[in-house]
């Protein structure tokens, strides 16, 4: 995504790549991201007179990273996966400081889904048993994907349940029969697939399904540009995409 996300800001016309960010010991340290901008691991020299921060790493580093923003005042868009709840309350907590947007899926498509599952869960209320299916490449760290969840939570709180309560993730051996009140997960990992999610409404005599295919990586990024353009004026506070796109359900 770094790569993806620096060859968008370097696109827009509106946009400043300020400076491109490596971990300690990466072989990119060094190099050129665009002319005159070379990575660095210097966090604080980088972040210093940046007005975003685009971070798309590893979630130790995105809670460093987020510490840091909220030290030097840099508003921050943090598209990393993998957060447990106690994290995403901190990552909540630095809107009272900087500007945050955080979203799992940065895909405008993917965002739009969210605002249809919402009015699908709504309608299909009763009656219909409902399952995600998520696919990504195979360097993935964590399942099921953040998308995935969030499409979870989404159904969920729509339904007026709980996802923590009643999410299945997997099934293996004598499950015995499908408890109605579940929403059932699984996860597929190969290959280059960029990033698959359905959601399956499934009835007695019908199935309604619900399905976003990434095929570039550029949707994630352009996605975050328009989540950094949106800072720009917002103000601090703690906003997902939907904020961004005006689809606030
Ligand atoms: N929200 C969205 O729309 C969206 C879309 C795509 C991906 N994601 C998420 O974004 C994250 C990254 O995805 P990816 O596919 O780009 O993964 P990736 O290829 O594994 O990239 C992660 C990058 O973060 C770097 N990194 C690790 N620690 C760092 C540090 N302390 N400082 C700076 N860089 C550091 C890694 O460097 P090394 O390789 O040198 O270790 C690596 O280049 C994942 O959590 C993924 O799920 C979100």
């Amino acid at each position: 995504m770094g790569k993806t996300l620096v060859e968008a800001v370097s696109q827009a016309p509106d946009c400043l790549l300020h400076g491109a960010l490596a971990r300690s010991g990466s072989e990119a340290l060094g190099q050129a991201a665009a002319p005159g901008v070379f990575i660095s691991d210097d966090m604080l020299a980088t972040l210093s007179g940046a007005d975003v921060l685009i971070d798309f790493t590893r979630v130790d580093a995105s809670l460093q990273h987020l510490a840091l923003c909220e030290r030097l005042g840099v508003n921050l868009v943090l598209g990393t996966t993998g957060f447990d709840a106690e994290q995403k309350r901190r990552i909540a907590e630095a809107g009272k400081t900087i500007g945050v947007v955080f979203s799992p899926n940065m895909s405008v498509g993917v965002n739009l889904s969210f605002a249809l599952l919402d009015m699908a869960a709504r309608v299909l209320n009763t009656g219909y048993d409902v399952e995600i299916i998520e696919a990504h490449h195979r360097h993935k760290v964590d399942a099921p994907s953040g998308t995935a969840l969030r499409m979870g939570e989404v159904v969920a709180q729509a339904l007026g349940r709980d996802l923590a309560e009643c999410a299945v993730y997997g099934r293996e051996g004598y499950t015995g029969e499908r408890d109605a009140q579940t929403i059932g997960f699984a996860t597929v990992r190969g290959g280059d697939i960029i990033g698959e999610h359905t959601v399956m409404f499934a009835g007695l005599g019908e199935r309604v399904e619900i399905s976003h295919k990434a095929s570039s990586r550029m949707t994630f990024a352009q996605g975050a540009l328009r989540a950094a353009r949106f800072l720009t004026n917002s103000g601090t506070g703690f906003f997902d995409m939907q904020d961004v796109l005006g689809l606030r359900l």
